[in-house]
């Protein structure tokens, strides 16, 4: 259901049917799947979009075909490798969003992802820096915070890297706990904003519970934190072998992109959204990028907000993540900077 005013202000683009003039080339990559279909039908409602383009290894021709007959005013089209369908994806693209990539089965981690899917992400960034080096690029393909330090340096040794304009895509995280806080404290989700900053796998992914303007006892303070940081885990647990969070996720990166259109397609100011970037936060600490509110702007990422005041459990969260989270960044830079 549309139940926040966040959900019905995609809902009230969702059934415009003016583009922009100015509305922007996206593509998919992985767009025939879990996350890549219904990512795709949230992104057809857009009038900020011109053209969709979608890109899977197999069947996009029919997720396209499907799509296009939706009267929004976007056009829709559906690549395949053959006929040098990665590079006609991308030429001109303004935005791409990369669900590319395996899911999780149960007892799983997300770096146990890496070695599928690292090589796929590099292959569709090294396709983005030649054929649209100045695209926006939002990974959401896991390990969030391996792919993005590999995007990075695909770029980089391409020459073409701008910090501004890469970002790991951390929505679902907020999405959560926004949601399992308003069920906690009995509220609207529009009442339950909460930050999370870090990375995005489990002990990365920190909550800050203080911020959110409500009090918690102790225990609804760590079961909160834990269902927040772990609640991929029950997503993958319930489709029992069969994937992992698609539809919420979908909703979740449809948010982001949505907004970082807003800022970059429509010129409005104050658009703020988490996101796991290149960072200066915890650089003393040798942590390259982490998840806060940026504020998004006409380039991309305008400002990087702070983390603010925590509470000492909170800094103990913080204290967890910052090891974990260098060695995953290291992880991915490793990946291509090897040999
Ligand atoms: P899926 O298997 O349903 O879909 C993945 C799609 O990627 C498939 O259609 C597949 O054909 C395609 N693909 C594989 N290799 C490709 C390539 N080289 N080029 C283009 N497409 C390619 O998986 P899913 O459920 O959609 O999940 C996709 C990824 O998103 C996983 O890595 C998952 O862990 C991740 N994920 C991230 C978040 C997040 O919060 N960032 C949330 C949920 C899932
Ligand atoms: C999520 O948070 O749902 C995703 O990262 C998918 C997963 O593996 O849990």
């Amino acid at each position: 259901m549309f139940a926040t005013r966040q959900i019905s202000s995609i809902a009230k683009r969702a059934f415009s049917t003016s583009t922009s003039s100015n509305a922007a080339k996206v593509a998919v990559l992985g767009a025939a799947g879990g996350i890549g279909q219904p990512l795709s039908l949230l992104l057809k409602q857009s009038s900020l979009i011109s053209h969709l383009s979608l890109y899977d290894i197999v069947n996009t021709p029919g997720v396209a075909a499907d799509l296009s007959h939706i009267n929004s005013d976007s056009k829709v089209s559906g690549h395949v490798p053959d006929n040098n369908g990665l590079k006609e994806a991308l030429t001109g693209c303004d935005v791409v969003v990369i669900p590319a990539g395996v899911p999780r089965k149960p007892g799983m981690t997300r770096d146990d992802l890496f070695n599928t899917n690292a090589s796929i992400v590099r292959d569709l960034a090294k396709a983005c820096a030649e054929h649209c080096p100045k695209a926006h690029i939002l990974v959401i393909a896991n390990p969030v915070n391996s792919t993005v330090p590999i995007v990075a340096e695909v770029f980089k040794k391409a020459g073409v890297f701008d910090p501004k304009r890469l970002f790991g895509v951390t929505t679902l995280d907020v999405v959560r706990a926004s949601r399992f806080v308003s069920e906690v404290k009995k509220v609207s989700t529009e009442d339950a904003k909460i930050t999370v900053i870090g990375g995005h796998s489990g002990v990365t992914i920190v909550p800050l519970l203080s911020q959110s303007g409500h009090s918690f006892t102790e225990e609804e303070v760590k079961a909160l934190t834990h269902r927040i940081q772990f609640g991929g885990d029950e997503v993958v647990k319930a489709k029992n072998g069969t994937g992992s969070a698609t539809l919420s996720m979908a909703f979740a990166g449809a948010r982001f992109t949505n907004s970082l259109l807003e800022a970059t397609v429509a010129g409005k100011k104050n658009i703020v959204e988490p996101t796991f970037v290149k960072s200066d936060i915890f650089a003393k600490e040798g942590v390259e990028y982490f998840a806060t509110n940026v504020e998004l702007g006409p380039n991309g990422v305008e400002k990087i907000h702070p983390v603010g005041k925590v509470n000492q459990y909170e800094q103990g969260l913080i204290d967890a993540a910052v090891p974990e989270l260098k060695g995953n960044i290291a992880k991915g830079k490793a990946f291509i900077n090897k040999a």
